[in-house]
């Protein structure tokens, strides 16, 4: 049966990437340096691209599953929970057990909305081929990867053509990727999924000051019958088809921009979730813009659904 898998449960969406600990204190504006001052609140928050793409997936009504690298620990737990209360699935290879989880200091301010990152990656290796390969890719429709470790992201991707290849039309699982960090290795990706997530920040580092000159430059790099789609901040959020159309969304503001910290993965899983859920890309596009604005107005991502 379509979207279904041996067991005729739903298949959901995979997101393989960072999970990380974000330690958010939110100030009222944005400390001066050396300087001491109050902030409004501090909270822990389960964090990093692919972890926070399967929360809002999850809160969107997608099944879905994360795919990364957990150091055993009391912060482990935290994010073990937190990924339990939002009903997402985990695979993380054990032997990560003696690393030390990512971790995030996030500034966020209240007066503007920004949220200033200081992130520490300090030993765990990312997920390989070789994890990957005890997956048993029957139980996903979807798998998206947030571009981090290239070299062994395309040996996964090839596994899954592989996989592909071998099933019948209705069984064969979409590919996505996010190319968000200006890294030469990150680019070595764009042929290789069905639908690809390019940063503002890539575009700009590429030479291209508008989204539709970067979709436009970049999309021969994509394979026939690949989308590509760009996200710009205020500006919204413009796709190219298949076949070359440009598409565009506005943004959509919350009337207080409060907290920005993860809208850019809330835009990714939002334009997933429709995408997967058979929606035209134009469709996705503006409820992932609209979604994403939505999570600005708020602290984290509870408020989405
Ligand atoms: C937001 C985020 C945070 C994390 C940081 C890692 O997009 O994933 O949750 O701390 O980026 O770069």
């Amino acid at each position: 049966m379509e979207g279904q898998g041996e067991h005729h449960k739903p298949k959901k969406i995979l997101c393989v990437g960072l999970v990380c600990l974000d330690i958010i204190s939110v100030v009222d504006a944005f400390p001066q340096e050396d300087s001491d001052s109050r902030c409004v609140s501090q909270r822990w928050q389960r964090g990093g691209n692919a972890s926070n793409s399967c929360t809002v997936l999850s809160l969107l009504g997608s099944p879905c599953a994360f795919m990364g690298s957990l150091c055993a620990g009391p912060v482990a737990s935290f994010i073990l929970e937190d990924f339990q209360r939002f009903q997402v699935e985990v695979h993380s290879p054990h032997e990560r057990a003696a690393c030390v989880t990512p971790t995030s200091l996030v500034i966020s301010s209240a007066a503007t909305g920004s949220r200033t990152i200081l992130h520490m990656n300090s030993n765990i290796p990312d997920v390989t081929c070789e994890d990957f390969s005890a997956v048993d890719l029957s139980a996903f429709k979807w798998i998206h990867w947030e571009g981090r470790n290239a070299d062994e992201q395309l040996k996964m991707m090839a596994e899954v053509a592989r996989y592909n290849a071998a099933s019948p039309p209705q069984h064969r699982i979409v590919v996505s990727v996010e190319i968000e960090k200006p890294r030469e290795k990150l680019y070595q990706l764009f042929p290789h999924a069905d639908v690809v997530f390019v940063s503002k920040d890539v575009a700009r580092h590429l030479g291209f000051h508008t989204p539709q000159s970067a979709l436009q430059g970049l999309r021969g790099r994509l394979r026939a019958g690949a989308v590509m789609i760009c996200p710009w901040a205020e500006k919204g959020a413009d796709a190219v088809d298949a076949d070359g159309t440009l598409l565009h969304s506005d943004a959509f503001p919350p009337e207080r921009l409060l907290d920005t910290l993860g809208a850019g993965d809330t835009f990714n899983a939002a334009v997933i979730h429709k995408l997967a859920n058979g929606c035209r890309l134009q469709d996705a596009l503006t409820f992932g813009c609209r979604v994403a604005g939505t999570k600005c107005g708020f602290h984290g991502y509870d408020g989405i659904a």
